[in-house]
């Protein structure tokens, strides 16, 4: 028994927490995933498992992304990028429901699968549907050899190396990684975005892993705003654009560990609903970085201040303006807004985690969730 702890002592490298290691790897998973596969100088992406498809590519009618859970919110990071720049009609699916609602697939559409274990039954069932009605499929996997990697035409894995925390941290930032290439090599192949830019995206795609460790800085910050938070018994998160899946990761991190219930939603939605529910007891979580929709954003939290409702704001460091409206800021370093989900993720990944602590929860195991669900 004693060696078994010692064990989990040494895969634990130091930190309490699976979840705390793997959120701290970040850095060098994107680095690992990034590499051989960007040229900065020449602005370019290769990605050897999507090559034999570029005529494919090229004539895509629709990408539809099929996944689960966290995986399905890098998907939808993966619909903004890939309409931004490829040009490419995007459906984000819930793996479950797609299987069952006998979806319009054709051969001119491409699937793309995006699983960190690749062994979820139900994006497993959505694959074999697709296939069967011809679509071209390919899969953002991180387990080497996993069922659904052997399901799939071609794809990219994420290299994160082993994820133990049942709550996905660092694979869900590989997997944004991977379909930003994907999104970058599409748009390449296809001319729908101008080298320059290209080029320009690349070479900051490059200095992410350097950011996302200032991200990490933002420790300190999550631990005190965990105090705050950690009685609510309810938790809103908004953003816009890009920080909308951002919104929807960070409700999903604090619910899986914290068992505080938490809603992600656009910002602008607030008011179709959630607005009903502000008061003096309810924080909401806003990623209001310096993007296209940030004075939109800025009018959010006014609204939400209105109503005397918590404002914990994600902002662009630096940022007097919002520093003066929100209860409490987290700054993250300036990146293009298409990068926003790298960064803007890891302090929420952080404040789960301090949350979950003080709240005595088991945060490598939350009940009731398994790492891997094989079952529909
Ligand atoms: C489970 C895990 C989640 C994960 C989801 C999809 O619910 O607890 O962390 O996002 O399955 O898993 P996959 O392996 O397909 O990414």
């Amino acid at each position: 028994h004693r060696l078994e702890l010692k064990l989990e002592m040494l895969e634990k490298a130091g930190y309490d927490h699976f979840m705390l290691k793997e959120i701290y790897e970040q850095p060098r998973s994107i680095r690992d995933c990034l590499r051989g596969r960007i040229s900065p100088s020449e602005g370019t992406v290769q990605l050897g498992g999507l090559k034999d498809y570029d005529e494919k590519l090229k004539n895509a009618n629709r990408i539809i992304i099929i996944a689960c859970g966290t995986s399905w919110h890098a998907g939808l990071v993966g619909e903004y990028l890939i309409e931004n720049y490829a040009r490419i009609p995007v459906e984000v699916e819930y793996a479950s429901e797609f299987r069952y609602r006998n979806p319009v697939v054709s051969e001119k559409d491409i699937v793309i699968a995006i699983s960190q274990s690749g062994e979820t039954a139900d994006t497993m069932a959505a694959i074999e549907l697709a296939k069967s009605k011809g679509a071209l499929i390919l899969g953002i996997c991180n387990v080497v050899g996993s069922s659904i990697t052997r399901l799939t035409d071609g794809g990219a894995y994420t290299h994160a190396g082993p994820e133990i925390g049942v709550a996905s941290t660092k694979a869900f930032t590989a997997q944004v990684t991977v379909i930003s290439l994907m999104a970058f090599y599409m748009a390449q192949l296809r001319e729908t975005t101008s080298p320059t830019v290209l080029k320009e995206l690349i070479t900051e795609l490059d200095s992410i892993p350097t950011l996302v460790e200032k991200c990490l800085a933002t420790e300190e910050a999550t631990k005190y705003i965990a105090e705050e938070i950690k009685d609510a018994v309810s938790c809103l998160f908004l953003g816009r654009g890009t920080g909308f899946p951002v919104a929807l990761e960070g409700a999903l991190k604090l619910k899986e560990i914290s068992y505080i219930h938490a809603e992600g939603y656009p910002a602008a939605e607030m008011k179709h609903g959630p607005i009903a529910l502000i008061d003096d007891e309810l924080p909401v979580v806003v990623v209001a970085t310096k993007t296209s929709s940030y004075k939109k954003v800025l009018s959010n939290i006014q609204e939400v201040k209105a109503r005397k409702g918590k404002v914990i704001a994600i902002i662009t460091e630096g940022d007097e303006k919002i520093k003066k409206e929100a209860d409490f800021v987290i700054e993250i370093p300036d990146a293009h807004e298409s990068y926003l989900p790298l960064l803007a993720t890891v302090p929420l990944q952080l404040l789960s985690y301090h949350v979950a602590l003080l709240r005595d929860c088991n945060v490598d195991q939350p009940r009731n969730l398994a790492k891997s669900v094989t079952v529909e």
